[in-house]
């Protein structure tokens, strides 16, 4: 989520419109309230940024809001002789980032420098005064009572594709999106099982007369563009949210689910990313009934348009959505924040899926959020290390790099098959850690369909380390032992009780044993 508000902004920033220089500031005058800063975003949308603030003296405090909900906490504010400065602290302790902002008060108006972002020169913004209704949050609609959806026959192995977001984030354009379902099929990544081609946010413009949602310029032909997926024999996925609008501001679902996922169906739409959100503007995030409520809404409304549409739910694991998530006829739920590209974000998303592991089997899988492999923050070994580890996990596998571009090294990876075969192992079992739990030699085994069982070791060290597994603590019994290490493509001599390799720093061994 912080990584999320700080890209909003960024995006704000990006799309922003330089103004006039800054004025000289006036004599003191009292800012309390409401200021709002509207920044006009291409293809025909608008996005505003509130300032909710407090004076008293010198000292201002308050919340930076991009609408209703809690906002962004306000530290370190002064107003002197008409010069304003204040900190705004994104996240929670102990991941927090802060930014400084400067300004003016002038003719009734802040004239405000946010802080530097690279490769962008700072400009002025110009808050002006609008009325506290603003930031009162939309009405909270009905929502179903509670029920157990009956379940959609879709994903009955973790879902294999591409999504946008990891390396295009809002600069995702239909152009890319149809040159990376071609690439998906010339790179060999279909060949290996990839299917999705997924657009993330930054899609969505606004409601046409009718209430329908329309894509904005970026994407002149939603219809076209599901046509083009499909018959690459690939299958096409969306996003949108419960909430008014979606994580980077644009049009969401609220008050229109069920138009909306009959709009999707008639695009084509196969794969759907239901993302919170705005929604924890209007309904409580930490209370599971309304939480659940409204995904089961969507989950109703896809079942009600009659076609198969894979329902990924996002809502970052908050209120054990594990627990639930099937209920809804989720077929894959987030269970962490997003991932960022590098070794402690993608290691902490992994982890965190073996103590709920049990929770995952065909038809509904532990999402620790999409691959990061190939987008150049990792080493090779970083990015086998992921393949591996959510190939254990029997998590999602959708890939979040440059498809077209990508190194033979990446494709290696991403196209192992012996490793893709852990992943989507019909028999759907969870994974068993036999490492004690804080060591940074994580063993980790999965039996499999077949009767064998997948063995990982994981050397989280930032030094090569012997790591020694012993078979019948993997779950590997009887006379005869046979086991293929999965990266080098060949059989290893294995031998009761157990077998040792030096793994290198930050990388694995995953062998499968029968
Ligand atoms: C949230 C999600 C991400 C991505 C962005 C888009 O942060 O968790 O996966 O979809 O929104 O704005």
């Amino acid at each position: 989520m912080v990584t999320t508000l700080v890209v909003t902004f960024m995006v704000l920033l990006a799309f922003s419109f330089p103004s006039a220089g800054v004025p000289a500031p006036h004599a003191q005058t009292n800012i309390t309230g409401v200021w709002v800063i509207k920044f006009p975003l291409r293809y025909g949308l608008a996005r505003k940024l509130y300032f909710d603030l407090k004076q008293k003296g010198d000292v201002i405090t308050g919340r930076m809001m991009f609408g209703p909900g809690r906002g962004i906490p306000i530290s370190n504010g002064s107003l002197e002789d008409g010069k304003l400065h204040f900190v705004v602290t994104f996240g929670r302790p102990p991941r927090t980032r802060q930014a400084s902002w400067d300004g003016i008060v002038k003719d009734g108006k802040l004239y405000l420098t946010p802080p530097p972002f690279p490769g962008r020169p700072s400009s002025t913004l110009v808050a002006e005064r609008t009325s506290a209704k603003a930031l009162l949050p939309p009405p909270r609609l009905p929502l179903p009572p509670l029920r157990d959806l009956p379940y959609n026959g879709l994903a009955k192995t973790p879902p294999m594709g591409w999504n946008s977001w990891n390396h295009y984030g809002p600069r995702v354009t239909e152009k890319t999106v149809r040159e990376m379902a071609k690439a998906m099929v010339t790179s060999g990544m279909k060949a290996a099982g990839y299917s999705y081609v997924n657009v993330d946010d930054t899609w969505a413009g606004p409601r046409n007369a009718k209430g329908e949602i329309t894509a904005n310029g970026k994407f002149p032909n939603m219809k076209a563009l599901g046509d083009y997926i499909h018959s690459l024999g690939l299958k096409f996925g969306i996003y949108t949210s419960p909430g008014p609008t979606t994580c980077a501001g644009y049009t969401g679902s609220y008050g229109h689910v069920q138009q909306d996922a009959d709009t999707f169906a008639k695009w084509g739409v196969n794969f759907l990313k239901y993302d919170w959100c705005s929604a924890g503007e209007i309904y409580n995030s930490s209370n599971v009934d309304q939480m659940r409520a409204v995904y089961q809404e969507m989950g109703e409304a896809l079942e009600k348009t009659g076609r198969p549409v894979v329902f990924s739910l996002c809502q970052y694991g908050w209120d054990h959505v594990w627990s639930w998530g099937a209920k809804v006829d989720g077929n894959l739920w987030r269970t962490t924040g997003d991932i960022s590209d590098n070794w402690k974000s993608m290691i902490r998303n992994g982890l965190a899926q073996i103590p709920i592991a049990k929770y995952a089997g065909p038809g509904h899988w532990n999402d620790p959020d999409m691959l990061e492999i190939g987008n150049g923050g990792m080493t090779n070994e970083e990015y086998r290390v992921q393949f591996s580890l959510w190939s254990m996990l029997a998590a999602p596998l959708i890939a979040g790099n440059d498809l077209r571009t990508m190194s033979a090294a990446t494709k290696a990876i991403l196209t192992n098959r012996e490793v893709i075969a852990i992943d989507q192992d019909p028999a759907g079992k969870p994974v068993n850690r036999i490492s004690p739990p804080h060591s940074t030699q994580l063993i980790l085994t999965r039996p499999l369909a077949d009767g064998s069982h997948a063995v990982g070791l994981f050397n989280l060290a930032d030094h090569p380390q012997s790591i020694t597994v012993n078979w019948r603590a993997a779950g590997a019994t009887g006379k005869k032992l046979r086991a293929r290490d999965l990266w080098k493509h060949r059989y290893i001599r294995v031998s009761e009780p157990s077998y040792t390799a030096i793994v290198p720093a930050h990388g694995v061994v995953l062998l499968r044993v029968w």
